[in-house]
């Protein structure tokens, strides 16, 4: 097996022999192709789509950095992901395999998509939705979260789902944010064995909101938690009975048309609103799924996100149904509860391509090998990995632990505003450098800059842009272009010699072989009296010692001259003053004697957001002394307290 494999000193690897054998994508010459031929390469990855009316032009740039992708072409997101396959004699495959958190299984086929889509389509037109109105989506892990979403689309309605974990206050503020007409939401769920009352949740939203909002609500829980139905509130299994049978067509959209909208997580700054486009979007995302992840119909797919962050929109929703996969859906959290439930998981379904967060494979690991060893976990042939930098040796652990060496890691990078993956290595072509994200994707083109624009050469780190447009990207609604431009478009561009650079808001580096290493958020950075040091760099050399399984340092003191330290320790490690020591100077080696840590705090967890990101303002205000209180954004709020306990307490 290792043979296959083969290390060079610089720690790449090239794909899997196991792999190339039947992989999608394996063509050394496609992104020089891409290059050629650009901008209409992109036609390939129109051609995957199904199109009501075809696309006069590829790209028109009139109105950059605000460009418009496959113009005059005309088509429908749900038609491509459940009605061609239910056409191509694939109606009875399953298409979603759902998992409750007390062990309940539904599937779902493309035929059941079809006609439970149908159904809902015609509710919501009953219901008073038209075409280009929002409705908002306000359900966990359940299959009616995608049917609903597919809904809208086949109707042309805009979608809006918020994450599920969202208190009353944020579901108003994204429901007025985007001028919704209708909320579908659920009596309660599951999380880690307790029930959470969601529709409680959406009544104390709705009487803030000016309007009596019509609102369907799922039944997850049942007759024990029988839903009480207000005024201009809908049980959705009712519904769906009243008017399953009816045939709802596919509104043709336009491809520059809006598909729906989304915000952003909220790491950085405050949670923004994004718009993505039908066509460009539908297009990106598909391509992705069949190039960077190998996805051909049939294929048994995993994704761990929450459908109500982009990379469940993109890689749950959006781009493995329009390739026809099976998709896994997992009610609940995959952290707490029965450490075998991942890999139960997989075992189960036969997962054959696994799609996760840096966060979670450091839990894993901090649990031990002994879980996924006990599982046959021989039908993965593809591991992902998105979100976060993944420090080297959390990737090796990835690769031989749950790939068994004989699977490619594909390290994404991607934004909600770029809606699909932008830097990837391809798994069938290209070599893997665990910790780089590798170069950009066929079409794609970036540039690490210094502050003025300047391109920077290889192994100096600077700013992350992007320096052509690509199908998948952000797109303007209403009153929004102001604030795009001047977000992500201006401090980079050269506006007179329209030229356009798309400004990620990371830092990185890129090396000799145009392999992109993510430094972290450009906001992220630690600033150490005059010193920049990354959040990914510092993380990596403190996961570097054994028995450290997650860390992140933050500056204090004084002037911000103090580099202090939180670690989370493997389970039989003792957190005592030998890995303290341990940690202090393998920082000083590393980074260097100035950045030796004043501190080092040993916690269960970091704060961190509802996609996996650690929270640095959170680990900031607790230096500071002032904690933040931004609960609704982390994933697990709790640790705020108890980390300032433990903060005092070390002083
Ligand atoms: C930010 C975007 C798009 C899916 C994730 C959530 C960071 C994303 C990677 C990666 C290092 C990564 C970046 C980016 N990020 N993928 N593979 N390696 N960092 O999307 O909430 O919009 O976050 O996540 O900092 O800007 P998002």
């Amino acid at each position: 097996m290792a043979e296959d494999v083969p290390t060079d000193p610089a720690g790449k690897r090239r794909p899997p022999q196991a792999f190339l054998r039947d992989a999608t994508v394996t063509d050394p010459d496609l992104r020089e192709q891409f290059d050629r031929e650009w901008p209409d390469c992109w036609a390939e990855t129109a051609d995957l789509l199904e199109w009501d009316e075809p696309y006069e032009t590829v790209l028109e740039d009139d109105d950059a950095p605000f460009y418009r992708w496959f113009v005059g072409g005309r088509l429908n997101a749900a038609e491509n992901c459940v009605d061609r396959h239910v056409d191509a004699g694939r109606k009875n495959q399953v298409a979603l395999r759902w998992e409750g958190k007390r062990g309940e299984r539904r599937s779902y086929t493309y035929h059941d998509l079809h006609r439970e889509g149908q159904a809902v389509a015609a509710a919501l037109r009953d219901l008073g939705v038209e075409e280009d109105d929002v409705v908002t989506i306000y359900l966990p892990t359940v299959p009616e979260l995608p049917i609903t979403m597919l809904a809208c689309a086949r109707i042309g309605a805009l979608h809006n789902v918020v994450f599920a974990g969202f208190s009353p206050d944020a579901l108003v503020d994204r429901m007025e944010g985007t001028n919704s007409s209708v909320l579908v939401t659920c009596d309660g769920y599951f999380r880690e064995g307790t029930a959470i009352g969601q529709k409680r949740k959406a009544d104390a939203a709705r009487t803030s909101l000016s309007e009596s909002i019509p609102t369907v609500v799922v039944d997850r829980l049942g007759a024990s938690h029988e839903t009480q139905l207000g005024e201009n509130q809908y049980d959705y299994g009712t519904l769906v009975e009243r008017f399953t049978g009816r045939e709802v067509p596919p509104v043709s959209r336009a491809a520059t048309d809006p598909l729906f909208q989304i915000h952003t997580s909220g790491t950085t700054g405050k949670p923004e609103r994004m718009t993505h486009a039908t066509g460009g979007y539908l297009a990106g995302t598909t391509w992705t799924t069949r190039s960077v992840f190998d996805l051909s119909p049939g294929d048994t797919y995993w994704c761990t996100a929450d459908i109500g962050w982009i990379t469940g929109h993109s890689y749950v929703v959006y781009g493995p149904l329009s390739r026809g996969a099976t998709v896994v859906l997992a009610e609940g959290t995959l952290r707490y509860a029965d450490r075998n439930r991942t890999w139960n998981l997989i075992e189960r379904n036969g997962v054959e391509v696994f799609y996760t967060t840096p966060g979670l494979i450091r839990t894993f690991r901090k649990w031990g090998t002994e879980y996924p060893e006990a599982h046959d976990l021989s039908s993965i042939r593809l591991l992902g990995t998105v979100g976060e930098p993944i420090g080297p040796d959390t990737w090796d652990w990835y690769y031989e632990h749950v790939g068994d060496e004989e699977c490619p890691i594909v390290d994404t990078w991607w934004q909600t505003e770029t809606g699909s993956v932008l830097l990837s290595t391809l798994p069938g072509v290209d070599e893997m450098k665990p910790g780089a994200v590798g170069p950009p994707l066929p079409g794609i083109e970036a540039a690490v800059v210094d502050e003025h624009g300047r391109e920077l050469p290889p192994g100096e780190p600077g700013y992350l842009t992007i320096t052509r447009p690509w199908p998948s990207m952000l797109v303007p609604h209403d009153d929004d272009r102001y604030w795009l431009l001047a977000e992500y478009w201006e401090e980079f561009s050269d506006r007179r010699a329209d030229t356009w650079r798309y400004f990620t808001g990371d830092r990185a580096v890129v090396d000799e072989d145009g392999y992109v290493t993510v430094i972290g958020r450009d906001d992220d950075v630690v600033t150490l009296g005059n010193r920049r040091l990354g959040t990914a760099e510092l993380e990596a050399a403190i996961t570097a010692v054994d028995g450290v399984t997650e860390a992140a340092a933050v500056a204090g003191g004084t002037d911000d001259t103090e580099l202090y330290v939180f670690a989370t320790a493997e389970r039989d490690q003792p957190e005592d003053d030998e890995l303290r020591a341990a940690i202090r100077d393998v920082v000083a080696e590393r980074v260097g004697e100035f950045a030796r840590p004043a501190a080092v705090v040993f916690t269960p967890e970091l704060p961190e957001t509802h996609t996996g990101k650690t929270m640095y303002r959170v680990l900031e205000g607790i230096v500071d002394e002032e904690p933040l209180e931004e609960s609704t954004l982390l994933r697990n709020p709790a640790i705020v307290g108890e980390l300032s306990t433990v903060w005092e307490r070390s002083d």
